[in-house]
């Protein structure tokens, strides 16, 4: 969603800024805006669509001169997609400029204070709310005045601050939205990920909920918005440029497809015990007894990630012998659970920041549970909030659409269901087994990757049809529907996923001549099921492509397309089916024209409600 970059230091502020907004640019956004504090004051210019229109404004201004700045992209969230609403916002009163990611949740009320105290507002947002209140409360001490504002305000938010009247300072601040501060030599860069960063500095200071930092050339001091100094860590970022740059590659989400297997290895190093049968996380050992204790495994996440929860809750069945349930953390929140002793909530979220995941973890642990993270941003809020947890380690996802944190987060799953199995019903033969079929799944996505063209050349066939269906059954009912996903948010094609036995509950009705059923068809125990039901589909004037099992030849006589995947273990398959289908949906964009790293109403990561 929205980002933040802010700068004070020696060098000119503006290319930096923008430099860092572009670095942001996956997160999703619809307008951009940059505040300098020049010779002549405060310069803020604020264009809708790219940052790309941004720099062309300010190109026609001549640049703005200025070593201090704050720069934001915004993702309309109160009022519309418009110059007025983007940020940065200032009031009135104080010369206070402010960029803001989250939402004050009582700006209704507080914008009604301040109109009262006098204050015009010229935009629709609760951003201008909380600049207009920085000023209100502003008496020649931007820290205090940015605490003081914060004490009133409900809701999330990230910000940085700058004022006229100190214009070496930044404040800055969070409650809910991530923010760090990146420190150089005497210059520092506050931005809301470190993809904004790292070009600069690897040290930086990832601020808690509730902290304030105020940043001068000369250093920066943190507190809590009551003022208690704190004493934080700065930290060492692992991340280097090579990973957000887009190398040989067209797009960040081709990128990461072909990341799949270093992606994948990474996830396993160190973690597989080929001795003893055993897998070894760190993270999970000192609870490995609640663990086998436990009575329950419920698993949650949004998008993506919860289709990869869904096969954790059949991997956790299968493999873990627990009963499992996979659940929306949207849906969860809200319904009043009932969580009894011995419950275990996983978490999953590629960027530990999902507002709906975080807010179910906290309402589960509100209730008792054990509370495990499958994340892969390192020190994210979902990460820092759970009792314990495994990191994916694939890599910054820098591509909107997820996948290699997809599969990352079903081998960490299935680590994780090994890990209880051999601690409760698994055999050590068993889980050997299963562990070397684990450690060949890389190689094996390559062998799919190598069908590039193939997959390229199915989908060009199908392309210009707007609706989909994509079914499978068991371990590959989650991958159906993380297909109709891929396909949705990137080439804007209605596409349905859902168990393959659902189709004649009533979405049969939709099949007509030509449709694209897209069917996962590897050999496993129900393929013979998913034969009938590619049957069914035919018989009705459906076209067919299948995902299938290498050397399956009676799959050609019933399909008009095959998509083949190397043989391997029906619970470790969903990591190599759902390959095709992430290209196939790459593939569908780019022959759309549509702007596959930057897909129209997206945010990376879902930091509201
Ligand atoms: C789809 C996608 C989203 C995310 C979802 C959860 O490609 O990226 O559906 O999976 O917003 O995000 P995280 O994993 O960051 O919690």
């Amino acid at each position: 969603m929205c980002g933040i970059v802010a700068y004070v230091g020696g060098k000119r502020a503006e290319p930096l800024l923008i430099e860092g907004l572009k670095r942001l640019e996956y997160r999703g956004y619809d307008s951009a805006g940059v505040a300098l504090l020049t010779d002549e004051g405060m310069k803020i210019v604020r264009a809708v669509g790219r940052v790309a229109n941004l720099e062309d404004k300010l190109e026609n201004l001549g640049g703005l001169q200025g070593t201090v700045g704050l720069a934001h992209t915004r993702w309309a969230t109160h009022g519309g997609v418009t110059e007025a609403n983007a940020h940065p916002h200032r009031d009135d009163r104080s010369g206070i400029c402010l960029v803001h990611n989250g939402i004050i949740e009582n700006y209704a009320a507080l914008r009604t204070y301040l109109e009262e105290k006098g204050h015009r507002f010229h935009s629709e947002t609760d951003t201008e709310v909380l600049a207009m209140l920085v000023g209100e409360l502003y008496e020649g001490d931007l820290e205090r005045a940015v605490q003081a504002a914060l004490r009133e305000v409900t809701g999330a938010y990230a910000i940085a601050v700058i004022c006229e009247r100190e214009p070496g300072t930044i404040v800055c601040a969070r409650k809910g939205s991530p923010l760090i501060v990146g420190v150089g030599n005497s210059e520092f860069i506050v931005a809301s990920d470190a993809s904004a960063i790292v070009a600069h500095t690897t040290q930086a200071v990832t601020l808690e909920d509730y902290n304030v930092c105020k940043v001068t050339r000369e250093g920066f001091r943190t507190s809590t918005i009551d003022d208690v100094e704190i004493t934080p860590k700065v930290m060492q970022l692992e991340l280097d440029l090579e990973q957000i740059e887009l190398g040989t590659f067209s797009h960040f989400m081709q990128k990461e497809i072909f990341e799949q297997p270093k992606a994948l290895r990474n996830t396993l190093r160190g973690r597989i015990d080929e001795y003893e049968g055993k897998v070894v996380l760190g993270g999970l050992t000192s609870f490995a007894k609640d663990l086998v204790k436990a009575h329950r495994v419920l698993l949650t996440g949004q998008g993506t990630a919860l289709h990869a929860a869904m096969i954790g809750r059949y991997l956790m069945e299968d493999l873990g012998k627990i009963p499992a349930t996979a659940e929306y953390a949207s849906e969860f929140r809200y319904r009043n659970p009932i969580i009894e002793d011995g419950t275990v909530v996983i978490a999953v979220s590629q960027s530990g920041e999902t507002a709906d995941t975080l807010a179910a973890l906290q309402e589960a642990k509100d209730r008792g549970a054990l509370a495990l993270g499958v994340v892969n941003v390192v020190g994210s809020t979902i990460s820092r909030e759970t009792d314990a947890g495994v990191y994916l380690r694939v890599g910054p996802e820098i591509g909107v659409a997820s996948t290699k944190a997809f599969t990352g987060q079903v081998t960490a799953l299935t680590l994780v269901s090994i890990f209880l199995g051999r601690r409760r019903l698994m055999s050590a033969e068993r889980s050997m087994m299963l562990l070397e079929e684990l450690k060949r799944v890389p190689e094996r996505i390559e062998r799919v990757l190598e069908q590039d063209r193939t997959i390229k050349r199915v989908t060009e066939r199908y392309v210009e049809r707007n609706n989909w269906l994509f079914l499978g059954r068991g371990y590959n009912y989650p991958v159906a529907m993380e297909g109709a996903l891929k396909l949705k948010e990137i080439s804007y094609i209605h596409a349905e996923g859902m168990p393959a036995a659902e189709m004649k509950h009533g979405p049969i009705a939709l099949i007509d001549e030509g449709m694209p059923a897209v069917f996962i068809a590897n050999r496993g125990p129900q393929y013979e099921k998913v034969m009938s039901n590619i049957a069914e589909v035919r018989a009705r004037g459906g076209h067919v492509i299948a995902v299938a099992t290498e050397g399956d030849e009676h799959i050609k006589t019933v399909a008009q397309d095959v998509l083949y995947v190397p043989d391997c273990p029906d619970c470790l398959s969903p990591m190599l089916t759902v390959v095709p289908l992430q290209l196939m949906a790459y593939h569908a964009a780019v022959l759309r024209g549509h702007d596959v790293d930057k897909p129209r109403n997206l945010a990376k990561s879902v930091t509201v409600e």
